[in-house]
């Protein structure tokens, strides 16, 4: 497994709207501090190079593009996503168990170092009657924890999940399975379009191994100076 450079547990979402700004403040962040996630718009503006040059700073970089496709192709994406460096990878649990086992066997084959591999389960955007439309009669909830163990099953090292929807899955999933989070604000932080939260504290109580945490930090005026405050809320627990 791909040796992690740090034990932080928050992953700085980097939802910027291009390379050079994403670039200006990592540049701020000491390797060590945090982690860091690149999603789909900055991947597709900005391509491989942003994440290999993270990855040579010394960051531990969380690759958000949740492969879904026929397992073939999504095992050979995983290995291009190792072959960057980057620290973690994700799939969506509804590919199913041979896509996700494909991926996991592919990582698994590979020399040196390899990245966690966690899936998303339904997308926290989705509501009962958006699953109800695909044909997904049981509840979001339900569905959930039904993806999550699949995902168990499939072997991989954990899910994405709400940080409200952690202590049930801890308790049903067993702790050798991460549960990465994001809606984490820290108190008295702006909830910007996040409706149910939880502070950094309150969601590793529930379970969550990893907080993904983005305007809080990017937008802040001294993001440093936040992402120390919460880190020292962590580590007094
Ligand atoms: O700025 P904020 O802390 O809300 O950013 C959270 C990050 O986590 C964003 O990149 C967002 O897309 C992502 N995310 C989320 N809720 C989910 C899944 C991903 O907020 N259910």
């Amino acid at each position: 497994m791909r040796q992690a450079r740090s034990d932080a547990k928050i992953i700085v979402a980097l939802d910027f709207p291009g390379g050079a700004e994403a670039s200006v403040f990592v540049d701020g962040l000491p390797p060590g501090s945090c982690r860091l996630k690149v999603g789909k718009e900055l991947f597709t503006r900005e391509g491989p190079a942003l994440v290999r040059r993270f990855v040579d700073q010394g960051h531990d970089v969380f690759l958000d593009l949740k492969f879904h496709d026929i397992p073939h192709t999504v095992a050979r994406a995983c290995e291009a996503a190792a072959a960057l460096g980057v620290w973690m990878v994700n799939v969506h649990a509804c590919g199913g168990r041979r896509m996700m086992q494909a991926a996991r066997e592919a990582l698994e084959g590979l020399e040196g170092h390899r990245p966690l591999l966690i899936a998303v389960t339904v997308l926290t955007s989705m509501s009962g009657e958006d699953l109800a439309e695909l044909g997904v009669t049981v509840t979001p909830e339900e569905q959930v924890m039904r993806l999550a163990k699949l995902t168990r099953t499939a072997g991989l090292d954990g899910v994405v999940c709400s940080p409200r929807e952690a202590a049930r899955l801890r308790r049903e999933l067993g702790d050798n399975f991460a549960l990465v989070t994001p809606g984490v604000r820290p108190r008295g932080a702006a909830r910007d379009d996040q409706s149910r939260v939880l502070s950094p504290s309150e969601a590793l109580s529930a379970g969550s191994d990893f907080l993904v945490i983005g305007r809080p930090i990017t937008q802040a005026e001294n993001p440093l100076a936040v992402l120390q405050a919460i880190n020292q809320e962590l580590a007094a627990g």
